[in-house]
């Protein structure tokens, strides 16, 4: 058995040289890399990078789980080494292989050499124990293949080390990944045991498809990562630098909020909502409505169903009038049935601001005006209106009435 260098049993030292002073350096350093975190997210990554502990992300697909430990790596400057699981994964592809094409190929070009070896063995069974005795050669570190949990061990420099989705994986993995974890050790029989020098960054997903054993968690850091509050959204949309116009942006998120509070099969998450404001950017939109989100639906619900629901939610989610008047569906839109809100008649004809084509395309309501009329001057008329001060009012109507969040303006 080979037995390892020196030091490396001196088990794993805590980052001596932390990259983060302070939470607010953790939320500039993953801003820098375009990643926007809550003080929340960024308290949990800095303990992370002072605790010896992993971190269990679990939350909703799209959320940026998968996405924080990518950005971590990439501030800290430290290599990421990623485990993605799946049903019926083995703990070889998570701990180490043999190279058997490796081997195979030593044995070829050495074939001369072994045969010496077992030249003068008197029959098979001496061959045999001949070539025992030389197997060290062929299963030491040399053919060692590492998968990302021994690669984490082994590396010389600092890593973060990402399994993602560990929900997907079997129990019997995630016995394995909990002892690795645990101790940061990992014994390859035929060579030694590794150690980590220094302590990776370890962040665990988890869709939360199934629970997590209780000692994982127990282990683990946890945060429970959810869809982000409107206004993060909406700095996230902006940063990723889509082409679609803050305004429209952020009637958008409202809208993508809307969606996720429907029974859908498969909610849409962040990606989605980035993906459906690129779309609209390329479409050359300029004001939302009804229409050409239908259109554009698919973008953001992927299931026939989900599709359906949605198509059936759209017009209500764009025009916040309709949402309040539940039993008479529509009826008497915008004609002072009083939201609270203080009604500016001045701007009442003004097609141009962003009021006016909200209210207008809330009104493009199906089932209650044929295609053609939207856009035409009644159409403002006798609207309900925020105050003028804020001209996009009747999203932040929704946006309140729809998620109970507070008048809260993005930023
Ligand atoms: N806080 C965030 N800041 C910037 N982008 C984000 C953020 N959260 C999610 N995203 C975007 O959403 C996408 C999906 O995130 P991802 O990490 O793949 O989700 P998850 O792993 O939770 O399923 C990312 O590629 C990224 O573009
Ligand atoms: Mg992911």
């Amino acid at each position: 058995m080979t037995s390892l260098s020196d030091g490396l049993s001196d088990g794993p030292q805590t980052d001596p040289d932390p990259p983060f002073e302070s939470v607010d350096e953790v939320v500039a350093a993953l801003h820098d890399q375009g990643y926007i975190a809550d003080t929340r997210l960024a308290t949990t990554v800095f303990l992370l990078t002072r605790l010896d502990k992993p971190l269990l992300l679990e939350g909703p697909a799209g959320v940026g789980k998968t996405e924080l430990a990518k950005m971590l790596a990439a501030a800290t400057g430290r290599r990421l080494l990623r485990l993605q699981c799946y049903e019926g994964q083995d703990e070889t592809k998570a701990l180490y292989e043999w190279d058997y094409g490796k081997q195979l190929m030593y044995t070829q070009i050495l074939r001369e050499k072994i045969g010496q070896v077992v030249e003068d063995a008197p029959d098979l069974a001496t061959a045999v124990e001949r070539i025992g005795e030389n197997e060290s050669v062929f299963f030491s570190e040399r053919f060692l293949a590492p998968r990302p949990l021994l690669e984490a061990i082994r590396s010389e420099q600092p890593v973060v080390l990402l399994i993602d989705e560990v929900d997907r994986a079997d129990e019997a993995l995630e016995a394995v990944l909990l002892e690795t974890l645990g101790e940061f050790q990992i014994s390859v029989p035929e060579v030694g045991t590794f150690s980590a020098k220094q302590r990776p960054y370890v962040l665990l997903t988890s869709n939360n498809t199934r629970d997590l054993a209780a000692a994982l968690k127990r282990r683990c850091l946890h945060l429970f990562l959810d869809y982000p509050s409107a206004e993060r959204e909406l700095e996230i949309v902006r940063s990723k630098k889509t082409g679609l116009a803050d305004s429209l942006a952020e009637e958008l998120v409202n809208v993508v909020r809307g969606l996720r509070e429907l029974e859908l099969r498969k909610a849409p998450s962040i990606s989605e909502t980035i993906d459906w404001a690129r779309t609209l950017a390329v479409l050359g939109v300029d004001e939302l409505n009804s229409q050409v989100l239908s259109d554009t639906v698919s973008v953001v619900v992927k299931y026939d169903k989900d599709v359906k629901k949605a198509l059936d939610a759209l017009p209500r989610l764009v025009d916040p009038n309709a949402e309040i008047e539940e039993p008479g569906h529509g009826h008497g839109h915008g004609h002072g049935h009083g939201h609270g809100h203080s009604h500016d008649e001045d701007d009442e004809d003004d097609d141009g601001d962003v009021d006016g084509r909200q209210v207008r395309a809330g009104r493009d309501t199906a089932g209650r005006h044929g295609e053609g009329v939207y856009g035409t001057p009644n159409y403002a008329k006798g609207s309900e209106r925020d105050a003028p001060a804020k001209p996009r009012s009747v999203t932040s109507g929704q946006g309140s009435r729809s998620f109970g969040l507070g008048r809260k303006r993005a930023l």
